[in-house]
């Protein structure tokens, strides 16, 4: 295993000591309730997989109005705050580090979501594709713009999610700016088309997203706050990357690190099967703007991610797929142990099967 030794080497980040470079990146898996709990069993889904570095949860929407996909979990509720507690409290019995997503999907919805009524985003541009609703799958619909007026209750919800998250006991939070939901919907200036301090120039996009990175900051202290970021994606909704991709996110990132944040998450390349940058983004560059350790994402196997940290091209790496079927990823990559694969059927949706009940290697392939 000498040359993944690299990801077994521990690191500090903003106020948490890690004892490896490995983390469980964030996966929606749409087994929450009608209420938007997270599943009693998710307490063992995730304490199985509490020797990553760090382990951070599935999107987790800050408000109802936040909602984009059936059966995601919320932490706006006192009942979705006590879902919480007992998962958060399964992963610290054994010793891991756990980090809240927090999720706003703005246009990336539909109105069955919410009784009805249009999804709320920054500008009425359509997504293309399809969103999960509690029957299934729904074309996407022409979302309404926020109201200037409106987006100072916007960025309360992120506070107060921010506080139940802590209420909740986890670790840290994790600004979900990526993937083209609300943030990043404000930050490109193919989704934000607006006339008001909002939008407009790059300082106006850029201000909704940096007003709620420090309103975060101001509840947990920059050293428990990372953010994720997806400059080169246009999943979902065919978003098109923002027209001058490396500036804008070059000032977004420059503003973040004035605010002194602990990670940056960067989802790394134009899709989920690809890690090259789209030509409008040079990935570098951002690299070197990038606030806190860099923790690079995508289609890594642990190879390419020992590479990554051997060439100083990132400080941690984290893993998706690969953490649905192998939640001793951790031992696995160690001992060489192969990698188990997850069937797409059990990725979203469901119950602790295919979820909660991946064998670990030692227990051998018998299992399920
Ligand atoms: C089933 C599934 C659910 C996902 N849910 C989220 C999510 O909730 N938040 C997020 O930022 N990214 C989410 N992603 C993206 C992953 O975090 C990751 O960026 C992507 O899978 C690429 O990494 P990988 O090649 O290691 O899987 C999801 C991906 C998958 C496959």
């Amino acid at each position: 295993m000498s040359d993944l030794k690299r990801l077994f080497e521990p690191i500090r980040v903003g106020e948490l000591d890690l004892p490896n470079r490995i983390v469980m990146a964030p996966l929606t898996r749409s087994r929450s309730d009608e209420e938007g709990r997270v599943p009693t069993y998710a307490a063992d889904y995730y304490s199985q997989r509490a020797d990553a570095g760090l382990v951070i949860t599935e999107a987790t929407n800050i408000s109802p109005g936040a909602v984009g996909y059936a059966l995601t979990p919320g932490i706006w509720s006192d009942a979705q705050v006590e879902a919480w507690k007992s998962v958060v409290e399964a992963v610290h019995d054994r010793e891991g580090r756990f980090v809240l997503q927090l999720w706003h999907t703005g246009r990336i919805s539909h109105p069955d979501l919410h009784g009805g009524e249009l999804p709320g985003a920054p500008s009425a541009v359509k997504p293309e594709g399809q969103a999960f609703t509690a029957d299934g799958m729904k074309d996407m619909v022409t979302p309404r713009a926020f109201d200037t007026a409106e987006i100072p209750a916007i960025l309360e919800d992120y506070r107060r999610a921010a506080v139940n998250a802590k209420e909740a006991g986890f670790d840290a939070v994790e600004i979900h700016s990526a993937n083209n939901y609300l943030l990043e919907q404000f930050v490109r200036d193919s989704t934000n088309q607006r006339e008001d301090e909002y939008g407009g120039s790059l300082e106006n996009r850029l201000r909704f997203p940096l007003e709620v990175a420090a309103a975060v900051v101001e509840v947990w202290g920059a050293g428990r706050v990372g953010i994720r970021i997806s400059p080169g994606t246009t999943m979902p909704g065919e978003t098109p990357i923002d027209s001058e991709a490396t500036i804008t996110y070059g000032r977004y990132l420059e503003h973040l690190s004035s605010l002194g944040l602990a990670y940056t998450h960067v989802m790394e390349g134009l899709i989920r099967e690809s890690r090259d940058w789209p030509d409008e983004v040079d990935g570098a560059e951002l690299r070197r703007r990038a606030p806190g350790a860099y923790m690079a994402n995508n289609e890594l196997d642990p190879e390419a991610a020992a590479e990554l940290l051997e060439n100083r091209e990132a400080d941690l790496v984290s893993f998706g797929r690969a953490y649905i079927a192998n939640p001793d990823l951790v031992s696995r990559i160690a001992t060489g142990a192969p990698l188990a694969e997850a069937p797409q059927e059990y990725w979203y949706g469901g119950d602790a099967t295919g979820y909660s009940d991946w064998p670990r290697a030692s227990e051998g392939a018998a299992a399920r």
